[in-house]
């Protein structure tokens, strides 16, 4: 991994996180450079900042490192973004003296001056982004967002003007640009969360704007619901969980689980925790049968926990890049936290190949089921 970050006269050790990931990633882009720069050439004042999509704290870093009294509110979806921004700021040896944490769901403060935004993937949730900053930001507030040039265009300009104030979009600089936005002061209505139904299942599932599969059911968890493993499980975990679909059929399948969610998005978990609530998935008894975790794979399951069961659909990315280091990760927790006689499955991407890294951890791999496309995968502790 690539680490010496240097731009307009900072220099940083900067890594992803997990910090162990056997790629050729590295923790910023060139749209974070550009951002940086942006705000060094025009001798940005220090003014009370919001940093939003900040992917392991490159711009966080930064501007604590141009001044440590910078007041910073950090907002993030991604247990992983904010784990790696904490990460880098203690190995730089960056000591912020106003920052705050919040999480997708929560409100910037009211005397915020200037948004800094890096493009989500996602255009929907930064949509959703937009129109709660309308809520907030008094008319005048300056909103930098920085992107990849080839991601810029009419549209996303159009979305930006729509939701929040006009634009502009500076010259390309290695590929990337700056949109300056102006917000307008007028409060934007946010977008409801949006519902769809699994008929079969009897489950009405209700998706907040960054949870994967937002509009419908996923065709790998379809294949999924349809191979439930039998047995009676009594501790489930649907580990990557976006709105909880598997975990909660699961409830549906082994009525005496308890259920662990587990999601690095912290809307996902949001909308898993509703989904749970509203198909009054609980206990008769009101005894807390599910659980929920904003977490980075199981480093917080707690320890008393022993799964005999978890169900998976990892992720192939993690923001903008392709890899496969979080099904990796995603495995060996699973194989570490399983009782002895304990069952991870899983479904993946025929050619993404996950049952030779299965094999790997677990010594053995059985395939399920599968289709042209996909196929569910076994594996025994
Ligand atoms: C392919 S989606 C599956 C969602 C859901 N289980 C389904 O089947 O529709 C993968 C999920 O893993 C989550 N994820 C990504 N990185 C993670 C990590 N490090 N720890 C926990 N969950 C993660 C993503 O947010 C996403 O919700």
């Amino acid at each position: 991994m690539t680490t010496q970050f240097a731009c307009a006269g900072i220099e940083l050790e900067l890594y992803r996180y997990p910090t162990q990931q056997a790629s050729n990633l590295q923790a910023w882009d060139a749209a974070d450079e550009h951002l940086i720069k942006h705000l060094i050439d025009s001798q940005q004042p220090v003014v009370p900042t919001a940093i939003l999509n900040d992917s392991f704290g490159a711009l966080t870093c930064a501007l604590t490192t141009v001044n440590n009294q910078w007041p910073i509110t950090l907002e993030t979806d991604a247990k992983t973004s904010l784990l790696g921004c904490q990460y880098n700021l203690q190995h730089n040896h960056l000591t912020p003296e106003s920052l705050q944490i919040i999480n997708s769901r929560e409100a910037i403060p009211c005397n915020t001056q200037l948004v800094l935004m890096k493009l989500p993937k996602n255009l929907h949730y930064f949509g959703q982004q937009l129109a709660r900053l309308s809520t907030i930001l008094p008319a005048g507030t300056a909103v930098l967002i920085s992107a990849k040039a080839k991601s810029i265009n009419a549209a996303l300009l159009s979305l930006i003007d729509k939701n929040l104030g006009p634009s502009s979009a500076s010259l390309a600089w290695k590929n990337t640009r700056v949109i300056s936005c102006i917000s307008d002061g007028n409060a934007r209505t946010i977008a409801a969360p949006v519902n769809w139904k699994v008929n079969e299942l009897g489950l009405t599932i209700s998706n907040l704007a960054n949870v994967f599969a937002a509009n419908k059911l996923d065709i790998g968890a379809r294949i999924m619901l349809d191979n439930m493993p039998k047995g009676d499980f009594t501790h489930v975990v649907d580990l990557g969980c976006g709105n909880g679909i598997l975990g909660l059929h699961a409830k549906q399948c082994y009525p005496q689980a308890q259920i662990h969610f587990v999601d690095d998005s912290d809307m996902a978990i949001a909308s898993a925790k509703h989904n749970w609530q509203h198909n009054k998935l609980g206990s008769p008894d009101n005894a807390p049968h599910g659980h929920f975790y904003w977490d980075d794979c199981l480093t917080n399951l707690p320890d008393d926990i022993s799964p005999d069961l978890v169900l998976c659909n990892p992720p192939f990315h993690q923001g903008e890049a392709i890899t496969d280091h979080i099904a990796w990760q995603m495995f060996v927790d699973a194989y570490k936290r399983l009782k002895t006689g304990g069952i991870l499955h899983v479904v993946g991407n025929r050619h993404l190949a996950y049952h030779v890294k299965i094999k790997r951890i677990f010594n053995n791999c059985t395939t399920i089921a599968s289709n042209g496309k996909f196929v569910i995968l076994q594996a025994k502790k």
